[in-house]
């Protein structure tokens, strides 16, 4: 099989960049070590950035998000039972929208499927050869059968676990890595969100989320640590400590019911460089990863996309790579600053087992600092809807 760029991974990355592709006559093949519906099971990221959307729209895949996303205008702060808005709308004159990551794979999927177009599911054992080299070529296992693809270049979009960014040498290759003493467990449940906006909340007791999917479909995370399981939260003990952590005007309103999933994500940031080795491309996870604190993750992977999008489209409708030569430096440059806000937003809302009380007399002068200080506010909201591309 030959195809022009050979996409390893078909997460919302992945997807992604397939479609945009297919809108300029660029052939692709996308190879999934998973199935359909469970890339489209994973819950994972809530809010969209404007840039993102407008790559949806771009990849001919918007009407849904257009006509069922939620357009949030701010998102709450709370520290106890004190809370404060960021308005983003003020600050910027901008909002974010509320679709969920799976809702976001499944209309990539759907039109990848009726633009007939090749995608790979449970493929094994793939393997990236020469990439350094003018001849680069993909193989993988199906059903135990070796199968190979020639290509022109490769799009590692295989995640934080995925073949991509190993296959760049040590000698090439500097990673960055900060991780986080204690993770968020999250639950799914059919009840309304306790509000109209997120409420990112500080307590004693740790952080807490209270996000949504949906007039009816609520997200709500707590701080935990990193040794607990899912299963050692029973749905009334989440409600119970998530409670404890919101303000009480909020907490008498909440909405508890039986939580449909329930999850534990370890927070870290993490950061390779460089992104690019020859003919093979990193984007989204496979490169970097930020706490979810902010929600950068599949929006910093978005902004990938475009730059590689924009770095293929020049070479070969235009004949010119500089596109491509300058990936790598394009796409850190945006990444270094999602991590720094990610990083930034984890610092002021989590407790940490080694915090002394001087490090929460800062913690909580940061957060007055933001309360009453509208440039403050300003930087938070530019961070928040998402940097220029
Ligand atoms: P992925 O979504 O990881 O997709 C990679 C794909 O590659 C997967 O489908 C995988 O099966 C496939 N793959 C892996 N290895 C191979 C291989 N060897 N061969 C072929 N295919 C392979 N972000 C937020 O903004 N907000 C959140 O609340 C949030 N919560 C998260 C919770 C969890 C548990 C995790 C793990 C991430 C979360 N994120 C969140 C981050 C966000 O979901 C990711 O940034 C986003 O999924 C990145 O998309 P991606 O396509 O780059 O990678
Ligand atoms: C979510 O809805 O899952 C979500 C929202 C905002 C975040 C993280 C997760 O910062």
């Amino acid at each position: 099989m030959r195809t022009q760029v050979v996409i390893i991974g078909g997460g919302p990355s992945g997807l992604l960049l397939g479609q945009l592709l297919h809108t300029q006559g660029i052939d692709a093949v996308v190879l999934e070590r998973k199935t359909r519906d469970y890339v489209l099971s994973r819950i994972r990221a809530g809010i969209l950035e404007t840039g993102t959307i407008s790559l949806m729209h771009q990849a001919g895949v918007g009407a849904r998000l257009e006509a069922e996303g939620f357009v949030h205008d701010g998102t709450i702060i709370s520290y106890g039972d004190e809370e404060f808005t960021i308005n983003f709308k003020e600050h910027t004159d901008t909002s974010v929208v509320v679709y969920g990551q799976t809702e976001v794979t499944r209309d990539l999927y759907d039109a990848r499927e009726a633009a007939g177009l090749r995608t790979l599911f449970n493929v094994e054992q793939v393997e990236i050869h020469g990439a350094d080299t003018d001849k680069a070529y993909v193989t993988y296992n199906v059903c135990g059968e070796i199968h190979r693809i020639d290509c022109d270049f490769i799009a590692g979009c295989d995640g934080f676990h995925g073949v991509s960014r190993q296959t760049i040498p040590l000698s090439v290759r500097r990673e960055y890595e900060k991780v986080y003493p204690f993770g968020w467990l999250g639950i799914l449940s059919e009840t309304p969100p306790v509000n109209d906006e997120l409420i990112y909340a500080a307590s004693e007791r740790g952080f807490a989320l209270c996000s949504m999917r949906n007039a009816k479909l609520s997200r709500y995370y707590i701080q935990c640590s990193l040794s607990d399981k899912p299963e050692d939260w029973t749905d009334e003990a989440f409600w119970q400590e998530l409670k404890r952590r919101i303000p009480a005007q909020h907490a008498e309103k909440l909405v508890t019911g039986p939580s449909i999933e329930k999850s534990i994500a370890p927070l870290r940031s993490f950061v390779t460089e460089p992104m690019r080795w020859g003919r093979l491309f990193l984007c989204g996870d496979a490169a970097h990863i930020v706490p979810p604190t902010g929600a950068k993750g599949l929006n910093t992977a978005a902004s990938d996309i475009h730059y590689l999008f924009e770095g293929l489209k020049q070479h070969y409708l235009e004949n010119n790579s500089a596109g491509l030569e300058t990936y790598s430096e394009k796409a850190l440059a945006r990444v270094w600053k999602a991590e720094r806000f990610s990083w930034w937003m984890t610092n002021l809302l989590h407790r940490f087992p080694d915090q002394t009380e001087f490090d929460l007399k800062m913690q909580k002068a940061d957060i007055d600092f933001l309360r009453s200080n509208k440039s403050a506010q300003s930087v938070m909201a530019q961070n928040y809807i998402g940097l220029p591309y």
